[in-house]
């Protein structure tokens, strides 16, 4: 029978309300949170002032509290307390994307090690149940891919701004607003939080435990209205797309990279906060999933989804990492993308495989080719500072096998008129 779970919580902010909120409206499953751990003691809160505490050894070292929710905004922060409580044998749920891409090596050790539950739903692409579903349905068959789009807030403002022409600051102000934006929105709009979704899903979908420094994450900052032109004219939507591929050689290349996409994959009409998920499998072929990726409830929905497994004794297997399905991570790929540039000058740094269209206009050019990935990552400093704008143009992605000799196959020449 399911134990009735008293939890601590950190954090009161957009998601742990979100929690509070399901939690008291939920018909069947019922816990209880003991305690609300938070940081500033100036804000008002909902709950009745006996709740809340300033103090988190209050809840770490409270006997009676047998799981932890982590919800707070601070990834180090976070960190401490989730390890904390793993050593003192609580259970944790978390929702903390950050503190669990750069810290999943030790969380990994930590739960293992003093054997206790560490689940993390939440943590990627809000109320979609794709770690779920990779551990227990996915847990045999081996993946080819996992692609979709893992950030609400961009795909928010990229709806925004292109089908509804509102600004690029307007669009942003209202993802905060709505409560999908991190604190930091660089974080979303940079790439990095579907960059550490990406590393958690890679665990569970593939079995490796991937550096976040190690995968490139280029986000939608320099967007320009003539890259938008060109996807439109081809009836294309960009979309923030994070693959995570199996090559043949067993080894698993991942990254963020923005994507122009065509009206007949499952992602096009995954618009504003929603996210979608495409699992490949061997057999199954295409999975698609597709809910919403950020915002309170859907977000508390997912915790609480995790704290309801808990109840039920629930912890993640790993069984792809203990079976080792995948060979390692690399870089060493190729990738077909679109690139606009301002100078010869520029594709000297980001040398091309293969050119299939080249555009020099009066206004803008661009250039749409086979790159090695590598040759992205050397240059991802050069391609933000000279406001150069990269889309992925499909989702093929290949081993840098043979490096063929630069090849021209169409070029369009537009004289200044
Ligand atoms: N900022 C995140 C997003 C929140 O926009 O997707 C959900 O993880």
């Amino acid at each position: 029978m399911a134990k009735k779970l008293k939890i601590g919580l950190f954090g009161f902010g957009c998601v742990g309300q979100g929690l509070y909120h399901v939690l008291n409206n939920s018909t069947g499953f019922k816990a209880d949170i003991i305690k609300i751990g938070v940081k500033d003691k100036t804000k008002k809160r909902i709950v009745p002032a006996e709740f809340i505490t300033y103090d988190k050894s209050e809840i770490l070292n409270d006997p009676e509290i047998d799981v932890i929710v982590e919800l707070i905004d601070d990834a180090e922060e976070a960190f401490k307390i989730v390890s904390e409580a793993l050593k003192k044998g609580k259970h944790v749920v978390t929702a903390n994307k950050k503190m669990l891409a750069l810290h999943l090596e030790e969380l990994y050790d930590l739960q293992q090690k003093n054997n206790v539950s560490l689940l993390y739903e939440a943590s990627s692409c809000g109320s979609i149940p794709i770690i779920r579903s990779l551990e227990e349905y996915f847990d045999n068959e081996e993946l080819e891919k996992v692609t979709g789009i893992f950030n609400g807030t961009t795909n928010y403002i990229l709806t925004k701004t292109i089908s509804e022409k509102l600004s690029y600051q307007v669009a942003l102000k209202q993802a905060q607003e709505k409560g999908f934006a991190e604190s930091d929105p660089t974080n979303d709009v940079e790439g990095f939080d579907a960059k550490f979704k990406s590393v958690i899903i890679a665990l569970h979908a593939f079995g490796l435990i991937i550096k976040a420094n190690d995968v490139l994450n280029i986000g939608i900052t320099t967007l320009h209205e003539n890259d938008i032109k060109y996807a439109s004219e081809k009836g294309y939507k960009i979309k923030l797309t994070p693959i995570i591929q199996r090559l043949p050689n067993n080894q698993v290349s991942a990254f963020v990279i923005p994507r122009f996409i065509k009206e007949n994959n499952q992602l096009f009409n995954v618009d504003n906060e929603f996210n979608g998920v495409i699992v490949e499998g061997k057999f199954s072929g295409e999975q698609f999933l597709q809910g919403r990726g950020a915002g309170s409830y859907p977000t508390g929905a997912a915790v609480l989804s995790d704290i309801s497994a808990l109840s039920h004794g629930y912890k993640y297997e790993f069984k792809k990492h203990v079976q080792k399905h995948a060979d390692g991570f690399t870089n060493n790929v190729i990738v077909e993308v679109y690139l606009r540039y301002n100078s010869e000058g520029d594709l000297k740094k980001i040398e091309f495989e293969e050119i299939s269209e080249k555009y020099t206009g009066k206004e803008y050019h661009f250039i749409v080719g086979k790159v090695n990935l590598q040759t992205l990552i050397n240059e991802k400093e050069y391609i933000l500072k000279n406001d150069l704008f990269i889309s992925l143009v499909n989702d093929k992605v290949s081993l840098n096998a043979n490096k063929e000799n630069l090849k021209i196959t169409k070029e369009k020449e537009l004289v200044n008129k």
